[in-house]
């Protein structure tokens, strides 16, 4: 349903920023807000009717949530992660899924310079030597960052914005990234990650969740790193072995480590932390925050919300977690029909005849596929009549069709 014609009801969980309520507002849709996370029963009791479900990380969008959420046209999770989400039947019923994967970018880079320079000057030390009463003026072990080598392992989002803001600060930058990827400013790649441990005074991981990462950062990789370098890991818990990393610090091979993010992270706040990282001195330890500021959760509600809106009301699909990727540029005077099928041979030719046969011009049309699903966008100039919708509704291959103007 286009805003335009009716409001389209959103409902937004767990305390979306504001900008995400008023920027849907601002187009047309009636949206009612809960501060806290639904349960499986609640969010079904109150799904019926609903257009645009957002979510954080606590609310769990099950098989039986949309199996009753007749209405749903998306779920925007604003957040990074979409775990939550039953994301492949979302896919089968032409729901949706959009989430902000680079929201809080700056956010973790700004966090992992600030500690880059605290690590290399010896910050943290001095702090708590001046609460005991330690008056510590000395210059040793002290360094600027400048012309230090920093490498990067995971040259994504994250790794290559760190990249610039490196750079700037005077440090020579070096990457390792399994993809090929463009190389900002003065960096410069490694061929592998052995060559950048054995090159760099900092090492900072960057990569994704995948499977295969799972302890890529062991026992092997401390000692190669070079004697007397910072290790820091702001990417995930699961990726590094702590118990290798307490025995790098311990023996002095490290000269101190920055980690945020850990293989079992307490479920509440409050809860106990257990960490073999516990008690180091020269380690900063924070609670998974790299990402977390008011700045980055005002743009992924501002984010977030306009690909939700820009989803009912033109179709475009840009960025969505889970529908092809196709985004047709919108022109006057003409109908939009968007039509969610699944991928097999033929689907557009029988689209494109049902048009012919009842005479309808295309003016604009493409198609994207990803998987089992392909998704046309059609914009049509003359007038159709409301046969020509169904025909192409009750397409064997059709999961969905919507009619936006
Ligand atoms: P991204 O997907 O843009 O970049 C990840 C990069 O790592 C890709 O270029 C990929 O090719 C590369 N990569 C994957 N495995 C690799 C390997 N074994 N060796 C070398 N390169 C490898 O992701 P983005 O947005 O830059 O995020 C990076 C990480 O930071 C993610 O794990 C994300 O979950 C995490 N993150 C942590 C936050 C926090 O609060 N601490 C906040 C935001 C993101």
């Amino acid at each position: 349903m286009s805003p335009a014609s009716a409001p389209s009801r959103a409902l937004l969980l767990e305390g979306i920023h504001p900008d995400a309520v008023a920027g849907l507002e601002k187009n047309g849709y009636a949206v009612e807000t809960v501060a806290r996370a639904l349960d499986e029963d609640e969010l079904i009791a109150r799904i019926a009717g609903v257009e645009l479900l957002g979510i954080r990380s606590k609310t769990s969008v099950t098989e039986a949530v949309l199996a009753a959420a007749t209405d749903l046209l998306a779920v925007g999770a604003f957040c990074i992660g979409t775990n939550q989400i039953d994301v492949a039947s979302a896919s089968t019923r032409g729901v949706a899924v959009f989430n902000a994967p680079f929201s809080n970018t700056r956010s973790v880079v700004e966090l992992v310079v600030s500690e880059i320079i605290a690590l290399t000057r010896r910050l943290f030390d001095k702090n708590t030597g001046m609460h005991a009463g330690v008056w510590d003026k000395s210059a040793e072990g002290s360094h600027e960052v400048r012309g230090r080598r920093l490498g990067i392992v995971g040259y994504g989002n994250i790794g290559s914005q760190l990249s610039v803001l490196a750079e700037a600060l005077g440090m020579s930058v070096f990457f390792y990234d399994t993809s090929d990827k463009l190389t900002l400013g003065n960096a410069r790649r490694c061929g592998s990650m052995e060559e950048l441990l054995a090159t760099v005074d900092v090492v900072t991981l960057h990569v994704d969740g995948r499977p295969g990462n799972s302890d890529m950062f062991g026992e092997a990789e401390f000692a190669r790193m070079r004697p007397g370098s910072l290790f820091l890991n702001l990417s995930r818990g699961f990726v590094v072995d702590h118990g290798a990393l307490r025995r790098h610090i311990e023996s002095g091979h490290l000269a101190g480590a920055a980690i945020d993010v850990f293989p079992n992270e307490p479920k509440a706040r409050g809860d106990e932390f257990v960490s073999a990282l516990r008690g180091l001195p020269n380690v900063i330890m924070t609670p998974h925050i790299g990402g977390s500021t008011e700045e980055a959760q005002q743009d992924i509600g501002q984010f977030v919300a306009g690909k939700l809106h820009d989803f009912v009301s033109t179709g475009n699909t840009a960025l969505s977690v889970n529908l092809p990727a196709v985004s047709l540029t919108s022109q006057s005077g003409v109908h939009r029909l968007t039509h969610l099928h699944r991928n097999t041979p033929g689907v557009l030719a029988t689209i494109n005849s049902v048009l012919a046969d009842h005479d309808v011009n295309i003016e604009g049309q493409l198609l994207g596929t990803r998987g089992e699903l392909g998704y046309v966008i059609t914009d049509i100039g003359s007038q159709y009549t409301p046969d020509v919708i169904e025909k192409l509704r009750g397409l064997p291959t059709t999961v969905r069709l919507r009619l936006l103007s």
